[in-house]
């Protein structure tokens, strides 16, 4: 296990935020250890706006056995279930999925979660989320590790009912053979749908949609794209996202947010870590 102090800014795709003890766990042992005092977990750091002043909790990363993913080859068999570690990065299983002809995961192209964070957030777009390729889903709490089936996980838009301290370790997927000239097409359908996000250091939609409309159409409308405070910027090609032009700091991005807040009664997407001014 590695133990280091790392600032979260390195660690998240947004590139904002503070110091904080980075507990990089390779086996069940160091769940033990890891977990003996306060702590969060962290995944790609993609959905994520931690605080300039970092925070005081250990943070665990899932590394060694529990960031090994492969769906493997060949596959004799219609349907695919692989057991898959939580700290994989979705991306590598998207494009690994295409190149093996096994279908399932191409709603999730572009999108750069750890397998855990995607499971957590149920990571998805308009073409279907990942609680809709689950089978099963290993999680350490309480000491030990516990299989649940995905129907026990309270999954629905963007959000997810965990065990509480939960930590996600594995996920075992549900992926069929099927033509490689249809996946394409149903990748192509997502990218194509995802051409309007910008490709600067963000964190994702920063707001969820409220129920039939379109929060980046709502902040579009409201005329707030390209209102800067400091490095952070509300994005001229997609309202919905608050780009780091480089040296945004956690409180410049915030005042953004709070700023659409007065505005729309919108509901944040992203996590925030530790204290924000
Ligand atoms: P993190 O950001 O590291 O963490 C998010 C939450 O999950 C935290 O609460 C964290 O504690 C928890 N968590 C992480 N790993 C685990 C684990 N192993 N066990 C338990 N809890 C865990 N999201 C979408 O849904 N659809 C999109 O189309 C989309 N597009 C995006 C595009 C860009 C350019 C970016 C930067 C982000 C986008 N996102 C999108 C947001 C983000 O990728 C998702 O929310 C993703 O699921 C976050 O996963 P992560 O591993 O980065 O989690
Ligand atoms: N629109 C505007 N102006 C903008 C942005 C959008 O008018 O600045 C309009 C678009 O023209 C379109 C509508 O709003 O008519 C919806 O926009 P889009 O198709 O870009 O989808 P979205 O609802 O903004 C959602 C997800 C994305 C996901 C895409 C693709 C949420 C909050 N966002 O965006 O997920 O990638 O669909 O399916 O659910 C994320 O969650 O982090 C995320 C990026």
């Amino acid at each position: 296990m590695k133990v280091e102090v790392k600032r979260l800014a390195e660690l998240t795709t947004l590139g904002v935020g503070g110091e904080a003890e980075v507990w990089t766990v390779e086996t069940p042992a160091d769940l033990l250890e890891a977990t003996s005092a306060p702590y969060r977990v962290l995944g790609n750091g993609s959905n994520l706006l931690v605080s300039d002043r970092g925070v005081d909790e250990r943070v665990i990363k899932l590394g060694g056995v529990f960031a090994n993913a492969s769906l493997g080859e060949p596959h004799s068999s219609e349907h695919v279930t692989p057991w898959l570690g939580a700290g994989a990065l979705l991306p590598n299983l998207v494009q690994e999925a295409r190149r093996l002809g096994l279908s399932g995961l191409e709603p999730l192209l572009g999108i750069p979660a750890s397998l855990g964070g995607a499971v957590r957030m149920n990571a998805g777009t308009r073409f279907g989320e990942i609680g809709d390729v689950l089978e099963a889903v290993e999680i350490f709490h309480d000491g030990a590790l516990h299989v649940y089936h995905p129907d026990q996980l309270g999954l629905g838009y963007r959000q997810s009912r965990l065990p509480v301290g939960g930590i996600v370790t594995r996920v075992r997927l549900r992926l069929h053979k099927s033509d490689p000239a249809t996946i394409e097409a149903r990748m192509q359908a997502v990218d194509a749908a995802r051409k309007s996000q910008p490709k600067r250091r963000s964190a994702g939609c920063a707001f969820k949609n409220p129920p039939g409309d379109s929060a980046g159409r709502l902040i579009d409308e409201a005329g707030l794209k390209g209102l800067r405070v400091g490095g952070a910027v509300i994005s001229r090609e997609h309202g919905n996202f608050v780009v780091n032009t480089g040296r945004a700091s956690a409180a410049d991005v915030w005042k953004l947010v709070k700023r659409i807040q007065e505005e729309l009664p919108l509901e944040l997407e992203w996590e925030i870590w530790g204290e924000l001014p």
